[in-house]
């Protein structure tokens, strides 16, 4: 019997039907120009300062004068924060976020800021997707071997799927007031 309650509660617990009653939401929640701001944008960035400088180096000194600038350029959490993770630990999880940041670009139901669904069934918006993944995945592999070589050159790589999707989709002529997305 008690054999038969622990089986049930194992059935209760992993049936599918309790992961989807409990589950997060399956719809993006965000625009693509959102998705952009609060995930490539800033981990993008990050690969791009690693390549200016190397990780893992000396810090430079703290003065009060530093601390108060940068606590009121970024705020006093994130700058109290800001090298917790610094050096590889930092660059892989950048690396990550974008890999995997390239899924939601792609997911079903996301649109665009000015409310056109996000090309996601075209060919050259599913390449770029896979190109920012491939690079990432490339970068993350780079920063595991600490191997700034590698990690530099893969930054390249996710720098040219930006474009891929962007000189279509994003930017024309005049980017603000081209049609995106389309
Ligand atoms: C799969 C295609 C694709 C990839 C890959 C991609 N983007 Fe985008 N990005 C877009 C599209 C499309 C828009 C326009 C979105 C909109 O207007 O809603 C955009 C918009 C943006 C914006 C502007 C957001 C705004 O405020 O309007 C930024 C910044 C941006 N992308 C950064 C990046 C960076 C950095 C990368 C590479 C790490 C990247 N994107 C990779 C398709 C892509």
């Amino acid at each position: 019997m008690k054999r038969f309650a622990t089986l049930l509660l194992m059935f209760t617990l992993f049936a599918p039907g309790a992961a989807l009653a409990q589950g997060i939401t399956e719809e993006p929640i965000g625009n693509l120009a959102q998705l952009m701001r609060g995930l490539m944008f800033p981990n993008a960035n990050k690969l791009f300062d690693v390549q200016a400088v190397e990780p893992g180096g000396e810090l430079p000194e703290m003065t009060p004068e530093i601390r108060d600038a940068v606590s009121a350029l970024m705020g006093s959490t994130s700058s109290r924060f800001a090298a917790i993770y610094r050096g590889w630990p930092e660059v892989e999880g950048a690396a990550v976020a974008l890999a995997d940041g390239a899924k939601l670009a792609m997911m079903e139901g996301r649109l665009c800021d000015n409310g056109l669904p996000a090309p996601v069934d075209r060919a050259d918006y599913i390449e770029g997707a896979r190109l920012l993944e491939e690079s990432a995945v490339n970068v993350l592999r780079g920063a595991q071997e600490q191997d700034y070589e590698a990690v530099w050159d893969a930054i390249n790589y996710v720098n040219d799927s930006c474009t891929h999707c962007h000189k279509t989709y994003r930017d024309g002529p005049d980017s603000r007031q081209e049609p995106r997305c389309q």
